[in-house]
């Protein structure tokens, strides 16, 4: 299918994938209200259209955490992304290098540390969770820093996971599970013996490693639901802001107050998320939560945010709303899903084209110039 927009890589996508990949990427929490909130919230945005301020030097590159960035966006981390392109991380990795941009590893990856970090020649950024295993999230860190990991993500909405419903009626869960992902896959040829057969291992990499036995699907769900700790609090991340010299960024913020505790804490970024409306049902979107928390944060440390974002415009628009840079995960999974590293790349470079776009219509010469004053409201 002819892809011309960022939108396109998701019919493709779900073209390509086994049903149960599709919709474990593509569905939410609960009645995914605040998934689509997200996505409609964001898209309403209105942007004020200003003329003959123009230039042709648009500067999109941003700094942040000691790094420069082509774009302000980074790869967000997504559980699982090898099961959606053959060594997936290595593909997707491979592509945001291309282009300028980190990508981020999740703990819960297909590939481990050890094969993502040395496949580019950009520190990728590494995403942790808090877990029960302190022994894991020891030996994970000290494997990330080993493999030249400065940026460190620590993901805290997660201390339970949120129902998603369509899991087990797509058979990623649910009955007779294992039988209906094989159906799936044969019905699915080019993913089969894209992914099913020469994608292999499918392990959870990082945690393989760790338990020195292989890991699969089922283990994903088990080890992840028996290993979130709802207890956790500020000062459990204590040992981890002193183990880790690097930035550590807290993701999974969508209130002023918990921004507030993230700067107490010694936070140097936060990520404006609900986890791409994947936990609580009914919370705010993040172009709703975004602009109170960068104003109580007044520029003390980076703002990110995520959920939502699915084109260039979107981008501006986020950074219009005070985000200084933007995280993408089921954008560059259908992507990487529908065409691989050149998927990835491509996408990439329609968010870059987008963004240029409405930075010439909007007046912006530079990152820096997208901020509240170019939101129509303030016209
Ligand atoms: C894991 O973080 C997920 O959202 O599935």
């Amino acid at each position: 299918m002819i892809i011309s927009s960022p939108g396109d890589f998701r019919e493709a996508a779900r073209r390509k994938l086994p049903p149960f990949l599709f919709h474990y990427i593509d569905g939410g929490a609960y009645a995914e209200r605040t998934l689509g909130r997200n996505v409609s919230d964001l898209a309403d945005i209105a942007l004020r259209q200003r003329v003959l301020k123009g230039s042709e030097d648009l500067d999109l590159s941003v700094d942040l955490f000691g790094e420069k960035l082509s774009l302000p966006v980074v790869l967000a981390p997504v559980g699982l992304t090898g099961m959606y392109a053959r060594r997936g991380e290595v593909q997707a990795a491979k592509a945001a290098a291309s282009r300028g941009v980190p990508f981020t590893l999740s703990t819960v990856s297909v590939c481990p540390i050890e094969e993502v970090a040395p496949a580019i020649d950009r520190p990728m950024w590494f995403q942790l969770y808090v877990l029960r295993d302190r022994g894991f999230m020891k030996s994970v860190l000290e494997r990330a820093k080993a493999a030249g990991v400065k940026t460190l993500v620590f993901t805290v909405d997660m201390p339970v996971p949120g129902a998603r419903y369509r899991d087990a009626h797509s058979g990623m869960s649910g009955p007779n599970a294992e039988i209906r992902r094989m159906v799936q896959a044969m019905t699915h040829p080019a993913w089969a013996w894209d992914v099913g057969l020469r994608g292999t291992p499918h392990d959870l990499g990082n945690v393989s490693a760790y338990l020195g036995k292989p890991t699969g699907l089922a283990d994903y769900i088990g080890w992840l639901a028996g290993n979130f700790d709802p207890s956790i609090s500020w000062k459990d991340l204590e040992w981890i802001r002193d183990a880790w010299d690097g930035p550590m960024i807290i993701k999974g913020i969508l209130d002023p107050e918990d921004a507030k505790d993230a700067l107490t804490f010694g936070a140097d970024g936060i990520v404006v998320s609900n986890h791409g409306g994947r936990q609580l049902d009914g919370v705010l979107s993040t172009a709703t939560a975004l602009p109170p928390i960068a104003e109580a944060v007044q520029g003390r440390m980076k703002v990110l945010m995520d959920s939502g974002v699915r084109n260039g415009l979107d981008v501006v628009r986020a950074l219009a709303l005070g985000a200084d840079a933007v995280l993408i995960g089921r954008a560059f999974v259908y992507a990487l899903a529908a065409h691989g590293q050149a998927g990835v790349a491509q996408l990439l470079d329609l968010f870059e084209k987008e963004m240029r776009v409405a930075m010439t219509l909007t007046g912006a010469k530079s990152v820096a110039d997208i901020d509240r004053s170019m939101l129509a409201e303030h016209a």
